[in-house]
């Protein structure tokens, strides 16, 4: 049995869970649940991010102290986990006293071993990163992402001389002893990297909300570097991980906005210190809202928990991710999401279900005939290939195809089952002589379906089950209200 350790990103505290951040979650917890459904132990971390000048800044608008301002938001990302049905094996907080001493512990340990330097710097600093950005970032003087001008900042701080390991990480993803996917994404990496890499400030002088830097109480720790050693402090901490002495991670799954801190930064500071890589790093594209970039001056942020209200946690999982390829931007919006729900949700699957076990009732055949047995996955073939169906699907899943995973279903089973019974009436059939073999191949192919759809729509597929048990339809998928 394999043990595999999932993470996704570290989420800012500085505002509510938004459909964004469901996305990557989501993502997470459709891979957690099929590799343990393959019988894999899985570790699914997820958690938030609380410290730096931009919780701070945050927690000042609102007239509060930073650690009661994430207190207060923390619980709403754990909601939010909650209706969107994820199960993660641990919710991990910044804030948290053990990992504050793994922290420290790294960073002096860095300090030991002659990476780090004190050094004066001068530069751009947009907040909303959290991060310097150059003179070429910049779009009319302004951050590209955030539309704000970046602040003037002169510091001493402590450097990482992250320069010293150009090589041996191009060698590492090169060699795909650090795997970044999709390739595109790893192209892009590689070819920054090869431009020079800069020694890097790891500590700030101006910001007070932070993790005190070892050795110079007037400096914390910068926030990024804080938030990726969660990914090793968590192996420390959280007993089931230290057990499995789990790191390095296997899987990292981020948006691409952060790709640079996850495939330079983060490995660097691990060869520094000897540690093992990361052995994957997935960056999912971005998506946009109704063609436009999703921001709270538009108007257009969408509450993952309003849309659950809305659809139910399954229709939002499978439409979200549906939608288009996990590695590449798209756009959503509401309407989207309604139309998922009522064509292939309730037109396709719903519909199929239904018919499906009203016609076997109807029809008043034997009940014995239809017992989901264990499924043996048939063979499929694609282009004339030969697979067997599981594999095929477990394939989709290694390369992060949700969306051609989902389609397939959809494509190969579903759709060619509602034809199957529009075209044959097995309601005519079955009257006739008795004819079961279309209700039987129906009713094998939604055992099919429930089983592949489990990860993505776990209530939807324990439904179904159900009802193919029992035979006493329901419907999956009610009509939306308008
Ligand atoms: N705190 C850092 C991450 C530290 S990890 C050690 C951070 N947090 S964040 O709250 O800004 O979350 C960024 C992540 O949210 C992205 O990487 C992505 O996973 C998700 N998304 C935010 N906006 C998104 C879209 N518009 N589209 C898709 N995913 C988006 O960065």
């Amino acid at each position: 049995m394999n043990k595999i350790y999932i993470t996704t990103p570290l989420y800012y505290v500085n505002d509510v869970p938004h459909i964004g951040h469901a996305y990557t979650t989501i993502a997470a917890d459709v891979l957690s649940r099929h590799y343990k459904a393959k019988g894999n132990e899985v570790f699914l971390l997820t958690g938030t991010d609380e410290h730096g000048a931009k919780i701070a800044d945050a927690a000042k608008r609102a007239g509060k102290d930073p650690k009661d301002f994430a207190d207060e938001l923390v619980p709403k990302f754990i909601d939010t986990w909650k209706n969107l049905d994820v199960k993660y094996d641990e919710f991990f907080r910044t804030t948290d006293p053990k990992h504050e001493e793994v922290v420290k512990d790294f960073i002096k340990k860095l300090k030991d071993k002659g990476h780090i330097e004190k050094k004066s710097y001068e530069g751009w600093y947009c907040i909303g990163c959290e991060k310097y950005l150059s003179q070429e970032d910049l779009v009319d003087g302004k951050c590209p992402d955030h539309k704000t001008e970046p602040v003037k900042q002169f510091e001493e701080n402590y450097f990482f001389l992250l320069s010293k390991f150009q090589e041996r990480l191009i060698k590492a993803i090169e060699s795909g002893e650090l795997d970044i996917a999709p390739i595109s994404r790893k192209n892009e990496i590689l070819g920054k990297i090869k431009q020079g890499l800069q020694d890097v400030s790891i500590s700030r002088e101006n910001v007070r909300w932070g993790i005190k830097f070892p050795g110079d109480e007037k400096q914390t720790v910068y926030v990024w570097v804080d938030a990726l050693i969660n990914y090793y402090s968590a192996t420390k901490i959280y007993k089931e991980l230290d057990d499995w002495e789990s790191h390095p991670a296997d899987i990292h799954l981020i948006g691409k906005d952060i790709l640079w801190f996850h495939a330079v930064i983060w490995p660097a500071m691990l060869v520094a210190l000897d540690l093992p890589l990361p052995k994957k790093i997935f960056a999912h594209g971005f998506f946009t809202i109704g063609g436009e970039k999703m921001s709270k001056t538009i108007g257009n942020i969408l509450d993952p928990n309003k849309l659950v209200d809305k659809f139910g946690a399954d229709a939002l999982r499978y439409a979200l991710l549906r939608e288009f390829p996990f590695g590449e931007d798209g756009d959503i919006s509401e309407e989207k999401i309604a139309k998922r729900y009522e064509n292939d949700l309730a037109n396709g699957l719903g519909n199929l279900l239904n018919r499906t076990i009203s016609m076997i009732n109807k029809n008043g055949l034997e009940k014995d005939t239809f017992q989901i047995k264990k499924v043996v996955p048939d063979t499929l073939t694609v282009n004339g290939v030969k697979f067997s169906q599981d594999e095929y699907y477990a394939q989709h899943m290694k390369n992060f195809s949700f969306d051609d995973y989902l389609h397939d279903i959809w494509w190969l089973y579903i759709k060619t089952s509602n034809e199957l019974i529009d075209r044959e009436k097995p309601w005519e059939l079955a009257k006739k002589n008795k004819n079961l073999s279309v209700l039987y191949h129906c009713y094998k192919e939604l055992v099919q379906i429930s089983y592949l759809l489990n990860p993505f729509m776990p209530k939807t597929a324990e439904k179904m089950s159900k009802q193919l048990k029992t035979l006493k339809p329901e419907l999956l998928f009610p009509k939306l209200d308008k």
